[in-house]
């Protein structure tokens, strides 16, 4: 079999900055031990996060260029609503300036204290957006979902049994929309099969349980159906996409991801009160409705980047070089969370610095070697991210898993980046007996990973 090599050929180049070990020591020291808070310029490989990291192609500048800035009506706007409705269905396409931005319209009108929202797992600025409405978020994600080393295909499907209890136990009335985010980021960027969503469709149906997609990475969702699934190797990945959107009444989007832009989003439904109640609040709080949070520049780079995500020689591309990095650390027997996602690898950090325990942050130490060994930047999904102390006992809540996320921006880093990555974590690895633990120093009230303070536990 020949390389499967990058479908692009580079026409536009930004160069990055080279630091010592020793810069970085004090880099990492002054940023509090959270990458976070680090200047980009100072990353080597930026594998913090995939999310508005995309490279646009030359036909995305070119609608930058092309973009209608009317107010209202723009031709930018019903090329882009033209666009998601022919992927998704849906009749009433909402745009926002990112997918929270959505989250947070439509938990405003159908969240509230006394809700339940159940998800195969909700990232975290859904579930802040879902409790900052006084509703509970439920995640119920199948048991294999939950452990490092199944190689089920599906990892991200939710557990159709579970789903049943739930809405037993916690009552129809009492929840008023059900998800599954496609792939499952916080559970490790894994895929949902098709006959799962159609289960989770017939489960929210027979209760009139409305059904909304997270659908940041639909297009790498897609392409591991038709890869994986009995019956859709034949079908166009636009018409898997296509066939996952018709099931679902809804979907929260943010473009940052598979639309391949740097910002924006929308929130597609077919119900028209609700819609209508969705752009009154757009109304207020983003822009109107033919621009919402964008601008007529956004709108064509995302109907753009929409047309050119669903090229099969694209993601035959972008999920061979995330699983290219996870064949070359397991070959190493560094511990990963197998098989590989759509968009990340994930580090299984309690198996790498099993020396350090859940409340001294393992993930974090890797996340902070990375960068002063390698000038690498990743992010920690783990007890930083989810962990909590109990307010009545104080007793420490780990996460149920210690990871560390490596995202892989959208056509940005060639195949020798990523080897300098490999390297550098084998690396790590030899040595990972000297990793130290950390303590928090500082943290927010709420999604304290973003801003938390550390020190290393000498
Ligand atoms: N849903 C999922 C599954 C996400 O991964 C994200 C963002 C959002 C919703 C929110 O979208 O950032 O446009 O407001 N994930 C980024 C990440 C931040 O790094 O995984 P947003």
């Amino acid at each position: 079999m020949k390389t499967i090599i990058e479908p692009f050929k580079i026409k536009t180049v930004e160069p990055i900055r080279f630091t010592t070990i020793e810069e970085r020591e004090d880099i990492l020291e002054k940023s509090g031990y959270n990458p976070f808070t680090i200047h980009a310029e100072e990353v080597l490989i930026d594998l913090l996060t995939d999310s508005g990291t995309s490279a646009m192609s030359a036909k995305q500048w070119a609608g930058i260029m092309d973009g209608d800035e009317s107010y209202a009506g723009a031709r930018s706007f019903y090329r882009f609503e033209s666009v998601v409705k022919d992927l998704t269905g849906y009749a009433h396409i909402i745009p926002t300036h990112q997918g929270r931005a959505a989250e947070k319209i439509l938990f405003t009108l159908l969240g509230g204290a006394g809700k339940y929202i159940p998800n195969n797992t909700h990232f975290d600025t859904t579930r802040a957006n879902i409790e900052y409405s006084g509703a509970e978020a439920i995640d119920l994600v199948i048991e294999e979902g939950k452990d490092p080393e199944s190689l089920h295909p599906f990892k991200g499907n939710m557990d159709i049994g579970k789903l049943e209890k739930f809405i037993r136990d916690k009552g129809v009335e009492n929840i008023p929309v059900g998800m599954t985010t496609v792939t499952n980021n916080a559970g490790g960027g894994q895929p949902v099969s098709m006959a799962n969503l159609r289960e989770v469709r017939d489960v929210l149906k027979k209760h009139n349980i409305p059904f909304i997609l997270d659908a940041c990475r639909f297009a790498e969702n897609a392409y591991f159906i038709k890869l994986r699934e009995d019956g859709y190797s034949d079908k166009s990945v636009k018409e898997i996409a296509q066939e996952m959107f018709s099931l679902a009444d809804g979907c929260t989007m943010s473009a940052k991801k598979d639309a391949l832009v740097n910002m924006g989003g929308y929130l597609a439904i077919n119900d028209p009160e609700l819609a209508q109640a969705a752009r009154n609040i757009l109304i207020v709080t983003e822009g109107f409705p033919t621009y919402g949070g964008l601008s007529g520049r956004d709108l064509e780079a995302i109907a753009q980047g929409l047309l050119e995500v669903v090229d099969e020689h694209y993601l035959k591309y972008r999920l061979r070089s995330i699983e290219y990095l996870g064949e070359k650390l397991t070959d190493a027997g560094v511990p990963i969370l197998q098989p590989p996602g759509g968009h990340a690898i994930y580090i299984n950090a309690k198996k790498f610095t099993s020396h350090i325990p859940s409340d001294q942050f393992p993930g974090q130490s890797i996340v902070c070697e990375l960068y002063r060994f390698g000038g690498i930047r990743a992010v920690e999904i783990g007890s930083v991210m989810f962990g909590k102390t109990d307010k009545k006992s104080g007793e420490f809540i780990p996460a149920a898993m210690e990871l560390v996320r490596l995202a892989i921006p959208r056509r940005v880093y060639t195949q020798s980046h990523v080897d300098y990555v490999v390297e550098v974590i084998i690396e790590i690895f030899k040595h990972r007996d000297s990793l130290k633990g950390y303590r928090i120093l500082y943290e927010a009230p709420m999604l304290r990973h973003f801003t938390a303070r550390f020190e290393p536990i000498l």
